[in-house]
């Protein structure tokens, strides 16, 4: 495993979740005039983290760098055509639907888009109910009304909000339908893909808050996926960086913020706002030309080299391994 242990009490604990050389392919359809060659999406490549217990591990990159089919992949929702997934030292990656269905209680999804997400026909009490419904915990919405209406106070809603329509709802109270949801089934793992980026900046903030909350009353632990490294400083433990499939660097989040390894994580770093205007105003947002590699074409090498402002020679022909900078800090640089 290129990951290492978090420590807690020095105690180096079993991850809840482990992802080792994660590979993930998609149908990228026909080329050629006959349409003989096959295109493959490269989504992802050999990715690999472990997730610990009541840990948060944030997971960021730009659009298109394969960070919802990491998640995806986790929950087996996507073929995986290479590597392995465990939960709880169990190996699921080929594990059939029927032995995945007790399992897939206890990893549940919140979405990105709340208004696309619920139901517009379905009252706030049925869209909760749906999870323990489908799972035959109870038989119908009747059955769950305390367990619902107690869940929608802990994610902070008002006592009616269960026989009301999402459209009675703001993005944000909307949010904090789709986390009930999520908690219906008491799961011990929740992928987050982009909770809060369809969300006014004003209001990210109090549902981040929340899930923290949440976290620590539930012992929830969290894949925290974003495309900025603004959202996920607060919450995550850890952060991964993804980059055209691969993860570039891993570390503890303070040392992701404070000393990062790789161009493309001071790029990312560089966007973040500081609280400071004086800070702010001397700080050079970094940007890099060049576009990102076509996914049906990953180049050999580094696939940060188009954009790298470091690149070399060696860049272009050989892959740099995530290899280990620090104490729990990995990064995929041949300069840094
Ligand atoms: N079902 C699919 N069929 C073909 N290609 C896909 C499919 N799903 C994702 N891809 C491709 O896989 C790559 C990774 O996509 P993914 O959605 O995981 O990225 P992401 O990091 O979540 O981006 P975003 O920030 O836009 O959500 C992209 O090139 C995308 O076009
Ligand atoms: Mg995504």
């Amino acid at each position: 495993m290129q990951n290492v242990a978090v420590k807690k009490d020095d105690v180096a604990q079993t991850p809840l979740v482990e992802v080792q050389d994660l590979t993930v392919h998609f149908d990228g359809g026909r080329a050629g005039f006959w349409g003989q060659t096959k295109l493959v999406v490269h989504a992802v490549d050999k990715v690999s983290f472990n997730i610990f217990p009541g840990e948060t591990l944030g997971l960021v990159g730009e659009s298109g760098s394969g960070k919802s089919t990491t998640g995806r992949a986790i929950l087996k929702r996507v073929p995986i055509a290479g590597g392995r997934i465990a939960f709880k030292g169990q190996d699921i990656t080929h594990i059939p639907e029927d032995g995945l269905r007790p399992l897939r209680r206890h990893m549940q999804l919140v979405f990105q888009d709340p208004y696309a997400s619920l139901n517009p026909r379905m009252r706030i009490v049925d869209i909760v109910a749906e999870p323990l419904v489908v799972h035959g915990v109870v038989r119908s919405t009747r059955d769950a009304v305390d367990h619902v209406a107690e869940l929608l106070q802990r994610v902070g809603l008002p006592p009616d909000a269960g026989s009301r329509y999402p459209h009675a709802f703001s993005g944000g109270q909307r949010q904090r339908v789709g986390i009930a949801r999520a908690l219906a089934l008491n799961p011990e793992f929740i992928i987050a893909d982009e909770p809060v980026s369809a969300l006014d900046v004003s209001i990210r903030a109090q549902v981040v808050n929340l899930m923290q909350d949440l976290q620590n009353q539930f012992g929830l632990t969290y894949l925290f996926i974003a495309h900025d490294l603004a959202v996920v400083r607060h919450i995550s433990h850890r952060i991964a960086i993804m980059y055209a499939g691969k993860i570039v660097e891993i570390a503890n989040r303070d040392a992701i913020y404070e000393a990062p390894v790789h161009p493309y994580t001071e790029a990312l770093l560089s966007a973040v706002p500081v609280p400071d205007p004086h800070i702010q105003k001397q700080r050079q947002r970094i940007t890099y030309a060049g576009d990102a590699p076509n996914p049906l074409e990953p180049p050999a090498g580094c696939r940060f080299q188009s954009r790298c402002p470091l690149v070399t020679s060696d860049c272009r022909h050989k892959e740099p391994p995530l290899s280990k900078r620090r104490d729990d800090h990995l990064a995929a640089c041949w300069h840094k």
